[in-house]
This record gives C-alpha cells, sequence and structure tokens, in this order.
C-alpha cells in the first residue's frame, strides 16, 4: 500500500497538512518540536485507529479542538482507496473506506500494514515480554487468516478460566472449558511458530549485512515447556493455578527470545547494534509480508540517524529503499539523511512549528 495524499488535521501540534508522499523514500526534516514524530504518529494513527505515543487518545487532539481527521487517498497496484479517521474527545472513532464505515478496527490494519520503528518502540522490545508477542502476532494475523479468531478465542476462555480460579472453581468445572482452551491455543501456538520460522529466514540475510560480527539467534517460545503435552499440563497445574488465581502457563506467555551466543540481545549489544537488530526485525516482517501476500508495508522510522554511526545509516537506509516500500523517515538534520544517500529522497518535507512544507 502506498499513500499517494494525505491530509493530517488537529493532530498534536499540526493544525492542517496535507502531503503528497512519494512512492519511496520521504525524509521528513524539523528541528526539536516542530511536529516529525506527530507526523509519523498520524500516518499510524490512520493504520490502526491508535497511537505509539499516548493510550489516551484525547492528548492526541489537538488542544482546543473536539476531534482530529486524518484523510488518506492510497493505492496498491491498480487499485485506489479512500480512507479516512476521525476521533472525537469523548473517545468515539469513525473510520471509513471508500465512503463506507468501518467497524472493526482489524480491517484497518489489513488495508494498511505499517512498520513502525521510533527510540521508545526498540526499547519496548527488550523489556516486558508484551511487545515481542504484539510484534510476533503482528506478523500472525498478517500471514494467516485464521490467526486472529483463534487468537480472540484463546482471550475469551482465558478470562472464562482465570475468573473460576477466582471463583476457586473444582477442576470438573475448569475441565470443561480446557478442551476448547487446548484447541484455540493449539492452533494460535502453530500460527506463531510456523510465522517466526518464516520471519528467522527473512531475518537471516538482513542481520548478516548489519551485524556481520555478531550471531544473533531468534526463537519462539509457545508460553509453556514444549516437552510438556499442554492438556496434560493444563490438568498437573491446576492446583497451582487455583492458588495464583490465574492462568500461569499458556499462549499468553508466549515469547519471542532475542539472543546473541548464551546472552540475552540487550546484554550483549549496544544501542545502536539493538536498533539494527530491531530494524532488521520490521524489515524481515515486512518483506516477509510482501513475499506471501504481495502486500506493501508501510515503513516510519522516527529519528532515523540516531544512535547509528554514517556507515550503519547507510546500510539501513539501503534496506529500506531495497524493500520497494514507501519508508517515512524523519531527522533533525536533513544531511544526516542524504549524506548517507547515493541518490536524493523521492520527497523531502521540512516541519516547522506543525507547518508541513515539501522541498522542491
Ligand atoms: N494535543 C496537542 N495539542 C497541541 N500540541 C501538542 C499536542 N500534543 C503535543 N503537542 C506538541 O506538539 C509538538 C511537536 O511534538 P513532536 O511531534 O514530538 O516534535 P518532533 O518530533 O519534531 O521533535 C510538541 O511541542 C508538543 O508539545
Ligand atoms: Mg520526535
Amino acid at each position: 500500500m502506498i499513500i499517494q495524499q494525505l491530509h493530517v488535521e488537529s493532530f498534536r501540534n499540526i493544525h492542517s497538512a496535507q502531503l503528497s508522499p512519494g512512492n519511496g523514500l520521504n525524509l521528513i526534516y524539523g528541528h526539536n518540536g516542530s511536529g516529525k514524530t506527530s507526523l509519523l504518529e498520524a500516518i499510524h494513527f490512520l493504520g490502526l485507529g491508535r497511537s505509539f505515543r499516548s493510550h489516551l487518545a484525547q492528548r492526541v487532539i489537538q488542544e482546543g479542538e473536539d476531534k482530529l481527521q486524518l484523510f488518506s487517498r492510497l493505492a496498491a497496484g491498480d487499485e485506489e482507496h479512500k480512507l479516512g479517521l476521525r476521533r472525537f474527545r469523548n473517545g468515539d472513532t469513525e473510520v471509513r473506506m471508500d465512503g463506507e464505515r468501518i467497524k472493526k478496527l482489524s480491517l484497518l490494519a489489513e488495508a494498511l500494514p505499517i512498520q513502525l520503528i521510533t527510540p521508545e518502540s526498540f526499547a519496548l522490545l527488550f523489556e516486558g515480554p508484551k511487545a515481542r508477542r504484539q510484534f510476533i502476532d503482528w506478523g500472525a494475523f498478517h500471514s494467516d487468516p485464521s490467526f486472529y479468531l483463534n487468537w480472540m478465542n484463546v482471550r475469551r476462555i482465558l478470562k472464562q478460566r482465570n475468573q473460576l480460579l477466582r471463583d476457586k472453581a473444582s477442576y470438573q468445572q475448569i475441565a470443561f472449558w480446557d478442551k476448547e482452551f487446548l484447541r484455540y491455543s493449539t492452533a494460535v501456538t502453530e500460527i506463531r511458530k510456523h510465522y517466526v520460522d518464516s520471519l528467522n529466514e527473512q531475518l537471516k540475510g538482513i542481520i548478516g549485512g548489519f551485524l556481520p560480527q555478531v550471531e544473533v539467534r531468534v526463537s519462539f517460545t509457545q508460553g509453556w515447556d514444549s516437552k510438556t503435552d499442554f492438556a496434560e499440563l493444563l490438568q498437573t497445574q491446576y492446583e497451582r493455578d487455583l492458588a495464583m488465581g490465574f492462568t500461569v502457563s499458556g499462549p499468553h506467555k508466549a515469547d519471542l527470545r532475542l539472543r546473541v551466543g548464551t546472552l540475552p540481545a540487550q546484554d550483549a549489544l549496544s544501542r545502536g547494534q539493538l536498533k539494527l537488530l530491531v530494524c532488521a526485525l520490521r524489515i524481515a516482517q515486512g518483506k516477509l509480508l510482501q513475499q506471501q501476500l504481495n502486500k506493501n508495508s508501510i515503513y516510519l522510522v522516527d529519528d532515523l540517524p540516531s544512535e547509528l554511526d554514517k556507515q550503519h545509516r547507510k546500510l539501513l537506509l539501503q534496506e529500506l529503499v531495497e524493500t520497494n516500500a514507501q519508508v517515512f523517515v524523519t531527522a533533525i538534520d536533513p544531511a544526516a539523511i542524504s549524506d548517507s544517500l547515493n541518490f536524493p529522497p523521492d520527497r523531502t518535507f521540512r516541519v516547522e512549528r506543525g507547518e508541513v512544507k515539501v522541498i522542491e
């Protein structure tokens, strides 16, 4: 998918901005606080119906305004779509695709797959397992149409099961739910496993270029001991689950392990190297989607030059450009990007106090 036109209204400090991005690399530059991240955030908001910076969507709406509006003209091959989103202060969201109201935000994610890399999002990948699980599930969701429903069922049953555990239900009562829990958990786990395998294939080449001296291993952990049968485990762990008041093991505990030698990646790599690893993961994810479904992601890379020397900025930009996807990168100093390119960006925008201007 390519954004051909974007209209942002009352989003953070952007009162109104209209831009026609290029199909390839788009460079957005400007001083601190000018609105660069906000512009990426707006694109992300359009693709997911939520922000990456704030859980409170009201904060994204410009102060003094009652709603934000995003409008875009999208192209994928010969197809063209109009996608619009409105978010009101009371939390209501209205999404329209070609004039039709969309109720499920998951349809939005399908239409506009986004790969986001910000200093915060990459730190997140090395903290709790949640962000890593979300990373796997993004891929699982896009690569297998049955994932979403299976995962929703896991969540629904897990909620029931945990409620029963809190209510000190008997094992028989719990076992009633476990049959279904087992079925959906197995389906979710198979899809995730398969996805991480395919991802690893993609990753090899990219990591080889980014971190040639380091041996990075990416592996999937399913959320319970892989040598133990899950049905059996649920039974033997009933007492423990009961004491804890929740289901201790299961697909809700799945994780992606990132290791260098025997160490967790975050202990073995520098910040710049970690950033490259996260970029490699995101690029691999985008490439896989391209191969599997012939769908192009949109890459958003906030503050691309930070933490990276010129050589690695070059490698990263090259890898991004080679995806043939639409890419938006931000930087304070545009030279930090153009110095690392052998050609000019497709389009360059300067942001100043919330105003976005194309640079000819
Ligand atoms: N809801 C809002 N209404 C108006 N301005 C906002 C809102 N939220 C954030 N801002 C302001 O938007 C400005 C732009 O922030 P940001 O996009 O992070 O800048 P940059 O990434 O260019 O450094 C900041 O000065 C911030 O105070
Ligand atoms: Mg910023």
